[in-house]
């Protein structure tokens, strides 16, 4: 579904991805873990076009997207919702998520039902139903957090990347995120998902990879990163 083949990215002339290689299947849910500043923010960002990768191959269905504006990388059906909480906030919850669905209704994907996707996001995050006609703005940080997830689902993509969806949420909040992404795993969505809470990432997963400086330091089956000593000592806060 999604390639990556030896992606050199960063910003000027500071390099920050250093020949990275990796995949995504259709159906899969991979996460990418490692320390603050290892490169994982900045590996999205050159996946969906925020920055030009300055070499490497990136394949959507086997069509090479590397150096295509985002917007034509969206339209090819990888949404992207990032770090932090975009969301258009003099727009209301309803009208946020249809701006989700936009590139659908220029003709370039599938257009589909966007009412019934509507609905089905509105089932998916009740709290977001209940506030549907509130300005976007006026939401608590976890809301914006579920807005801005649920409105990269709105382009019913064939990858969704997401970037720290749990990031300053209360802890009932964290576990609810998780069962979304969970849930959203079963109906076979393909993911792939940067996390800070790296355990939690893991047991959600299929694959993990594990990212140290711009390079990868491990990869392989998700239950099998959490069981490895050294993953687990330097990322799961636990050495046995
Ligand atoms: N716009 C930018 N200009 C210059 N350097 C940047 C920019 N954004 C990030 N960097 C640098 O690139 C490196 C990787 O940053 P990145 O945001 O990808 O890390 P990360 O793995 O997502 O970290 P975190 O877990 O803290 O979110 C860091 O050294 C960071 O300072
Ligand atoms: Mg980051």
């Amino acid at each position: 579904m999604l390639r990556v083949e030896n992606l050199v990215a960063g910003y000027g002339k500071v390099q920050v991805l250093h020949g990275l290689s990796m995949q995504v299947a259709e159906g899969q849910l991979v996460t990418l873990i490692g320390s603050n500043g290892a490169g994982k923010t900045t590996t999205l960002r050159a996946l969906s076009g925020m920055i030009r990768p300055e070499s490497g191959r990136i394949t959507l269905h086997g069509a090479d997207i590397a150096g295509l504006p985002s917007h034509a990388i969206t339209r090819r059906g990888l949404a992207h919702s990032p770090e932090g909480r975009r969301v258009f906030s003099t727009l209301s919850v309803a009208d946020n998520l249809v701006m989700g669905a936009f590139p659908r209704l220029t003709g370039s994907r599938p257009r589909g039902d966007v009412a019934a996707d509507l609905d089905r996001m509105f089932a998916l995050f009740p709290r977001l139903a209940e506030r549907r006609a509130q300005l976007a703005g006026t939401l608590s940080g976890g809301e914006q957090q579920m807005l801005a997830m649920a409105r990269a689902l709105m382009l019913n993509p064939d990858v969704l990347l997401l970037d720290e969806p749990s990031m300053g949420l209360s802890p009932r909040l964290v576990s609810e995120v998780f069962a979304t992404i969970a849930r959203l795993r079963e109906s076979r969505v393909t993911m792939l998902l940067v996390e800070q809470f790296a355990a939690a990432a893991l047991d959600v997963a299929d694959f993990g990879y594990v990212m140290e400086n711009g390079r990868l330091s491990a990869s392989g089956p998700a239950a099998a990163l959490r069981d490895d000593p050294a993953v687990r000592a330097a990322y799961l806060g636990t050495a046995h």
